[in-house]
């Protein structure tokens, strides 16, 4: 194994404080920010960071999952990444970052809208 497998296998020593919108139509009159700590690891997606808080600190959190392409391909897990459209899959996790549900598209619940996908939570 060479240094480079090496540095991708170790975490960093370091987290990030990943702010995500909550919203549920069917019991929320409004939406709000959860912030949520998080673990970096070399290379780690935004999607790998959703991945992390819906395992290990709020199981109830709904965004689009991995059953679509997480190649930058399918376009399914397009958001709002601190106010820029991103793709989730493709968008690595460098420092502390916001995350918002597509506007223009109703929320179906939380970072999941009304465009059709595989979703968690
Ligand atoms: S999962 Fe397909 S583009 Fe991100």
């Amino acid at each position: 194994m060479d240094g480079e497998e090496r540095k991708e296998a170790v975490p960093l020593e370091k987290t990030v404080n990943v702010r995500v919108r909550r919203y549920d139509p069917a019991t929320d009159t409004d939406s709000r920010y959860d912030t949520f700590e998080v673990p970096v690891v070399h290379g780690m997606s935004v999607l790998d960071a959703l991945d992390f808080i819906y395992e290990h600190l709020d199981g109830t959190l709904s965004y689009y999952d991995h059953a679509a392409c997480n190649q930058g391909i399918c376009k399914r897990c397009l958001i709002q990444i601190n106010g820029e459209t991103g793709l989730m899959c493709q968008t690595r996790v460098e420092g502390d970052v916001t995350l918002d549900p597509l506007p223009r598209f109703d929320v179906v619940k939380d970072l999941v809208t009304a465009r059709g996908g595989e979703t968690r939570g």
